[in-house]
């Protein structure tokens, strides 16, 4: 398995719509395993594919705590068919903008369809992180971050730190 580098915000790339896979083969599996072990060593819970680059329908998770064994979990070509009406907040971050939180309104569970490592099509209720994080990695696949969902005031002063932060690595 192969880590892959993570593209941070700002980037062009990750403002990319993600493609629906046509078949779930070898070459898509080594993706998602790649995938995973870059979301592992980042380390983070989730991890859509055009963040390493590649702007196809791929997701993988896990939200099991460190103290359970992995869960991984991955979704091809997801589809959220069900939201709940509740909303709920949570302080999200992202892999693209590291070291950003912001607090942010989404729907609290939904019902997502999708297909699996095996490319059997499989139906998912979730809640909680999990629901949260499915969320979250679906707006990667629309071309969306996190902070897109913000006022304009706050997604600008993250990118503005962000952006500095970068440069500043280039000149180091
Ligand atoms: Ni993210």
């Amino acid at each position: 398995m192969t880590i892959l580098s993570i593209i941070t915000a700002p980037d062009r790339r990750l403002k990319v719509k993600s493609r629906p896979v046509e078949a779930v083969d070898d070459k898509v599996r080594k993706i998602l395993d790649d995938m995973l072990e870059t979301m592992y060593q980042a380390p983070g819970i989730g991890l859509s594919a055009v963040q390493i680059g590649i702007p196809k329908c791929l997701i993988t998770i896990d939200v099991s705590r460190d103290d359970e064994v992995n869960a991984p979990l991955y979704l091809i070509n997801p589809d959220i068919v069900e939201y709940s009406e509740e909303l709920a907040s949570y302080n999200e971050g992202c892999l693209s903008l590291p070291e950003q939180f912001a607090d942010l309104d989404r729907p609290g569970a939904i019902t997502v369809e999708f297909l699996d490592y095996h490319g059997q099509q499989r139906q998912l209720h979730a809640e909680g992180l999990l629901s949260r994080c499915i969320q979250h990695e679906m707006d990667h696949l629309k071309g969306r971050l996190f902070v897109d969902r913000l006022s304009a005031v706050k997604r600008g002063m993250i990118l503005r730190k962000l952006d500095k932060a970068k440069r500043q690595k280039v000149t180091a």
